[in-house]
């Protein structure tokens, strides 16, 4: 990754636009603390701002509780003090000048350089007001902003909003995030794929049959019917998250880890992606959806999508990825799941067991605590020839590393200090993902009821037939020791 300073030696200020919201709360908040308390981010100071009119001194308990709330990390009493003193809150209501003033007082003693970063936590559609309060506010130059998803609603909005956005900051100010770049697991693909010689050779259509791309959420709406309702599953999770994914997971070795060359290879993926054709499709309503506080009774929002998709490249060409994501599913997983081929003729008879629970697989688990297994058949102990899939398993967190996993908001975060693009989307490779989902967009399939807790709607079968859903596992992860 590029060599930027450490930021132990750089001044941070970080305005955090919808302080107050969700994601401030869960990942945020807890976020900027570890990386204070971490020495990640040596100077720093955070000015929240958000719609509600609180005081500063609010602002600290609700960060304070947040971190209580959610922060895996038990506090340093001592390091929570320093923090709070480095809070600082202003509401929106009051204007750009207020903002300005407050940032500079927040940043009065610090040591200059102070790299500016403006996390914009807020809806597409409060995106550009924000982007104005800054230009009025004169807090453009040299300042970083951190955009999150979804960047538009489809390729005409993203291409506006990418273009209004252009008008005040440059490409190389705007980091573009997705939270799932950023997730050890992720990272870990391009280690495995690229710092070893054994499996690049089979990483492609002669020895790799389909790929999985499912992320199953046990989760509901969480009280974000007010997003989620003009969202739904494809454009929260689909053209964000799984199409960036599967961008690691079907790209060519880059030529060094640069964010230039990461980039280029994922884009080339994404233009080689034909376009999504509605019949490949499914689209997924858990029942009792339409009864949600602040969703419309006769709603055809999506809750679950799955989907197959196809890059048509030398690598790729006739190799399905099959993604599938929904709310209030049978389980939470975020899995990556290989299928190799199976070999052309066995030896073995019949009834051996022999390709009988499906073919080898290579799976990576995205979850926080990240693991990754290599499914095969091997020889059951006794007389005969009996089979049975066997695994072997790398859990992080069966490792002395664990304690060094940073959580995918904080490493992103860090990375954005330190100018580090390599984790960020383009706008190219946004527009691209939007311009490939526009015969989906223009031609939906209708929504099909699923029961909550189950795998979703049954024409989920038919999509990957002769194939079967990887989900759910037939053997668990082996647990910790
Ligand atoms: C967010 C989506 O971007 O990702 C949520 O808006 C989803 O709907 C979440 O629940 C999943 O992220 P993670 O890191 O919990 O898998």
């Amino acid at each position: 990754m590029t060599q930027a300073p450490t930021t132990q030696e750089t001044s941070t200020t970080v305005v955090l636009f919808g302080a107050t919201g969700d994601l401030a709360r869960r990942k945020l908040l807890p976020g900027l603390f570890r990386l204070f308390a971490t020495h990640l981010l040596g100077d720093l100071r955070v000015v929240g701002t958000s719609m509600e009119d609180l005081t500063r001194d609010e602002f600290i308990d609700l960060t304070r509780k947040s971190i209580d709330d959610f922060s895996k990390h038990a506090v340093d009493e001592k390091i929570w003090g320093a923090f709070a003193k480095r809070l600082y809150y202003v509401p929106s209501s009051a204007g750009p000048a207020a903002l300005e003033k407050t940032v500079r007082e927040a940043e009065e003693g610090m040591p200059e350089p102070i790299q500016l970063l403006h996390y914009l936590s807020v809806p597409p559609k409060a995106a550009l007001d924000v982007i104005g309060t800054l230009r009025e506010a004169g807090l453009v130059k040299g300042a970083r902003v951190i955009m999150e998803k979804p960047f538009g609603t489809d390729l005409a909005s993203a291409r506006a909003l990418n273009a209004a956005v252009h008008e005040v900051f440059d490409e190389q100010q705007i980091f573009r995030i997705d939270h799932f770049l950023g997730k050890e697991a992720a990272l870990n693909i391009l280690a495995f794929r690229f710092a070893n010689g054994l499996f690049e050779p089979i990483w492609h259509r002669n020895f790799i049959e389909h790929v999985q791309i499912d992320v199953p959420e046990e989760l509901g709406l969480e009280g974000r019917a007010g997003f989620y309702e003009g969202t739904g599953a494809f454009r929260d999770m689909v053209v964000t998250h799984l199409f960036q994914v599967l961008g690691f997971t079907a790209m060519e070795p880059p030529t060094s880890l640069e964010p230039e060359a990461i980039t280029e290879e994922k884009n080339k993926v994404f233009r080689s992606m034909l376009p999504l054709e509605p019949m490949d499709v499914v689209r997924g309503q858990y029942q009792g959806y339409r009864d949600e506080k602040g969703v419309h009774p006769e709603s055809e929002t999506e809750t679950f999508v799955a989907l197959k998709c196809r890059i048509d490249n030398w690598r790729w060409a006739g190799v399905p990825f099959y993604l599938r994501t929904g709310k209030k599913m049978a389980e939470g997983q975020r899995i990556i799941s290989i299928a190799f081929r199976e070999p052309p003729k066995s030896m073995f008879p019949q009834g051996s067991g022999v390709g009988q629970h499906g073919p080898d697989h290579l799976t990576f688990d995205l979850a926080d605590e990240a693991r990754m297994s290599l499914s095969f058949y091997g020889k059951r102990p006794g007389p005969g020839f009996r089979l049975d899939k066997l695994s072997m398993q790398f859990a992080v967190h069966d490792t002395d590393w664990a304690g060094s996993v940073l959580e995918a908001y904080e490493r992103l975060i860090y990375d954005a200090v330190r100018g580090d693009r390599t984790l960020f989307t383009t706008a190219e490779g946004i527009e691209r993902l939007w311009e490939i989902s526009q015969p989906l967009i223009d031609n939906e399939p209708p929504v099909r009821p699923y029961a909550p807790g189950s795998w979703g709607p049954n024409q989920i079968h038919q999509l990957v037939a002769p194939r079967t859903w990887r989900l759910p596992f037939e053997r668990k992860w082996r647990e910790k020791h």
